[in-house]
């Protein structure tokens, strides 16, 4: 039994550092994204520094996938092991007696994303690598900004990455939270911790999701 604990506080504690780090990863993303709207130029600088370097390429990018990966994986572990300790399943489980809607239905929110990372890795990773890659385009600097402005051309698009947006809140809004409780944090920041957390949930989201429709509603007019 104590092993039981102490592993499943260990794939808690991984899964509170990769979602850390996961978080991270949206503030560095959200601020580029934003450059989008409000300065193409910088937009399209950073975007190919980013794709080029070296580094950001070789290094950086395999540990974010890895970091991706270790979190769905491990969510999913930890589902399964919830799911299985609680034996008698969902019918005896007074909900919201122990445990908010959101915290409960984590592992929903996070398929969402998931979905939506499938959806954007589609749009977005992909294509870069075969522009780079298979195709073996040559380098275009200024090409960043109007390839983005176009993938929110279609309502259905820019309709599902908001969905996910929401979605993306509510996992936010328990998980980014509960990672500091995970991580035995618990002093007179707490509060303020807290509060901290459940601000970026929305803010973050709601950025990424004007950025989306602004996009949609300021097409690129050839
Ligand atoms: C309006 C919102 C968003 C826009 C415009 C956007 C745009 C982009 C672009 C242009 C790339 C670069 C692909 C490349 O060159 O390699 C990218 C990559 C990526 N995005 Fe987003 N993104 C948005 C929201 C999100 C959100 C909410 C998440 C996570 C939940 C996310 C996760 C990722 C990941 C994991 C990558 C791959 C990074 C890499 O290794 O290159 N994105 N996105």
């Amino acid at each position: 039994m104590s092993g039981l604990i102490k592993s499943s506080l260990a794939r808690k504690v991984v899964m509170a550092l990769s979602g850390l780090f996961l978080v991270l990863f949206l503030v560095l993303h959200v601020s580029l994204n934003l450059a989008s709207v409000v300065s193409p130029d910088f937009f399209n600088e950073a975007s190919h520094f980013m794709g080029y370097n070296p580094l950001v390429q070789f290094v950086m990018q395999p540990i974010l996938i890895a970091g991706v990966i270790i979190h769905f994986v491990m969510g999913f572990i930890l589902e399964a092991q919830n799911r299985a300790a609680r034996g008698v399943g969902y019918v005896m489980y007074k909900g919201s007696a122990n445990a908010s809607w959101v915290s409960r239905n984590m592992i929903y929110s996070g398929l969402v994303v998931l979905a939506f990372l499938g959806l954007h890795f589609y749009d977005f990773w992909i294509h870069e690598m075969a522009y780079k890659y298979v195709e073996a385009n040559p380098a275009d600097p200024t090409r960043y900004y109007v390839e983005t402005v176009e993938k929110f051309e279609p309502i259905w698009r820019t309709l599902i990455y908001v969905v996910a947006f929401v979605l993306l809140s509510l996992h936010l809004w328990h998980g980014f939270a509960s990672s500091f409780q995970t991580m035995g944090v618990n002093n007179k920041y707490t509060p303020a911790i807290k509060s901290f957390t459940k601000i970026f949930a929305v803010v973050v989201p709601l950025a990424f999701a004007f950025i989306a429709i602004y996009h949609h509603l300021n097409p690129i007019t050839h």
